[in-house]
């Protein structure tokens, strides 16, 4: 991110899935500051319908795992604001922590909001931001998306494909005039954190505020690059992962062998 200091144009228009929670809001009350339009989608409750009134924002009910619903919400905002610009896809729950850490309904419950809610999201977004004339997708995945965290295998799953997704869908979307991009924070302060705070607490654990990270959800829209990963870390800042890669094969004579193009449409 060349511009962290950039902000959206004013008038443009912002769904955020899992809105009224801590990152959501804190990402809301930035982009009302910059004159965005804001819808926050969520799980249906009074707290989220008086969230989204409390931040001047639209309120939209949803369940990110189920696609048809993603669609039908985007659909909305495009017929009340006639555009849609930037979608956050940061809907995302941890495991419970209150069973087994392999159990597989816990598994399955995790990645179907985690990472096929992104899938979704993202699929239910793209005609719209491409209507737009284009536009930008962040994903708000973890650290745990780059380096899973040995308590919560289906978590560390959830991200981690969540990040594969966004680097593999980048250069399609790219070539669409859509961005997206990958939001990684370490451990910050929202609800989603309270089983573990007193830990934190105890052992002086520095963790991010939600405002730190919503900077960073920002600075993602307005100039993010496509496939990036920005790590949000306490006491470090925003730093945009290098990921390493992978040996080439090798041809019999020992020339590195070039992916043929069929495989590899947007090679650089
Ligand atoms: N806080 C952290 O330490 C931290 C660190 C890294 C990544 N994250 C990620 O950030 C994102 C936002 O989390 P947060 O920290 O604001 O926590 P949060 O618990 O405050 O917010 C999460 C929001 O997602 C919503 N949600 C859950 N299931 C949903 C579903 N099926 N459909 C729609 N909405 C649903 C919740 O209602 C809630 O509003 C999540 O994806 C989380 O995994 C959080």
């Amino acid at each position: 991110m060349t511009e962290p200091t950039a902000v959206p144009a004013a008038g443009s228009v912002a769904l955020i899935t899992g809105g009224t929670g801590g990152f959501g809001r804190a990402l809301a009350a930035r982009l009302r500051d910059a004159d965005v339009r804001v819808v926050l989608a969520d799980l249906d409750s009074e707290r989220a319908r008086a969230t989204a009134t409390d931040l001047g924002a639209g309120f939209a009910v949803l369940d990110v795992t189920d696609h048809a619903a993603n669609q039908r919400v985007v659909a909305d905002v495009e017929a009340e604001f006639g555009r849609l610009d930037a979608v956050y896809l940061n809907a995302g729950i941890a495991g419970s922590g209150k069973v087994d850490a392999l159990d597989v309904e816990e598994y399955l419950r995790v990645v179907a909001i985690d990472l096929h809610g992104v899938v979704y999201g993202a699929d239910a977004a793209r005609p719209a931001l491409r209507r737009a004339g284009g536009g930008s997708i962040v994903v708000t995945a973890s650290l745990a998306g780059l380096t899973p965290m040995p308590t919560d295998p289906a978590y560390s799953v959830a991200k981690a494909g969540a990040v594969a997704y966004v680097r593999s869908a980048a250069p399609v979307l790219a070539a669409e005039g859509i961005t997206i991009t990958t939001v990684c924070p370490g451990f910050a302060d929202t609800a989603i954190i309270d089983p573990l705070r007193d830990a934190f607490t105890g052992a002086q654990f520095p963790v991010l505020t939600a405002d730190e990270v919503a900077q960073a959800m920002v600075a993602a829209w307005t100039s993010g690059e496509p496939g990036a990963a920005y790590i949000v870390q306490a006491g470090v800042g925003v730093v945009r992962y290098q990921f390493k890669g992978v040996p080439s094969a090798k041809t019999s004579s020992g020339e590195r062998a070039l992916v043929p193009d069929a495989l590899n449409p947007f090679p650089g």
